[in-house]
């Protein structure tokens, strides 16, 4: 029979595993989150790296084809991470654009640094990367022609303000992409709009029109929409 120490013990490690693992600090508050990417950074880096071929192809490219009547289009990737859908538009191809990352961590973005700025990637895109939080994008509105959100919201605060200040600078017309996290550990996250359906309805209530979703990983589907003229 287990003791009601090795019982305690096993309750702490379980709550320990979901406050810092599969949540990933989110319900601890932004700054533990920040932190734990700070720590991070280098080895999530190395992991998402074997998925680049995978965000070329569901990423990377149909953004760019989106915008490729757009010359001179602004590309905004909001908790960009290490890059990995601003290298993924930069590698579809050349792209008369300007690609800009905002992560909260230093970490992540020293790392994006690297493979957007050092390497060989980039192709001569205009690329910038600054630190800040996505409840409170510093841009104006209207700034930009594609916004996108990948692997993040369900780690945020608040998705709910996020998603409203990626409309907000959005432009008319402009198109927004954002992955949604499905799947069982959906369920390890209350509160962070997360599920099938969800995501979209959540889209549609801030305003956003033409809503379309597609599986994209085991643990995410990937949604596009547009923000209406009207908006
Ligand atoms: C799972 S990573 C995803 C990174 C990148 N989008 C990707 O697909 O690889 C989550 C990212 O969200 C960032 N993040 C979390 N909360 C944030 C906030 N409030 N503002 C900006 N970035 C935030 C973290 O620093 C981290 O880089």
């Amino acid at each position: 029979m287990l003791s009601c120490l090795t019982l305690l013990f096993l309750i702490f490690v379980t709550l320990a595993y979901w406050l810092l693992v599969t949540t990933e600090g989110t319900y601890l508050g932004t700054r533990a989150v920040v932190r734990l990417y700070d720590w991070t950074a280098r080895r999530y880096n190395a992991i998402k790296k074997f998925g680049f071929v995978d965000e070329a192809r569901f990423v990377g490219l149909p953004l760019a084809r989106m915008m490729q009547d757009t010359p001179g289009a602004h590309i905004l990737d909001v908790a960009t991470g290490t890059g990995r859908a601003l290298l993924a538009v930069a590698a579809a191809g050349e792209l008369d654009a300007t690609l800009v990352g905002v992560d909260h961590s230093q970490g992540m973005l020293r790392e994006a640094q690297k493979d957007l700025m050092d390497g060989e990637r980039g192709q001569g895109e205009r690329i910038q990367l600054i630190q800040g939080d996505a409840h409170d994008l510093m841009f104006a509105d209207a700034t930009f022609d594609a916004v996108s959100c990948l692997e993040a919201l369900e780690f945020m605060r608040d998705p709910r303000e996020v998603i409203r200040e990626m409309a907000r600078v959005l432009k008319p017309g402009g198109v927004l992409l954002v992955s949604n996290r499905v799947g069982l550990e959906a369920w390890f996250l209350p509160g962070r709009h997360c599920g099938r359906g969800r995501m979209e309805a959540l889209l549609a209530r801030e305003g956003l029109a033409e809503i379309n979703s597609h599986r994209w990983q085991v643990d995410y589907d990937l949604i596009w929409a547009l923000k209406p003229y009207d908006h």
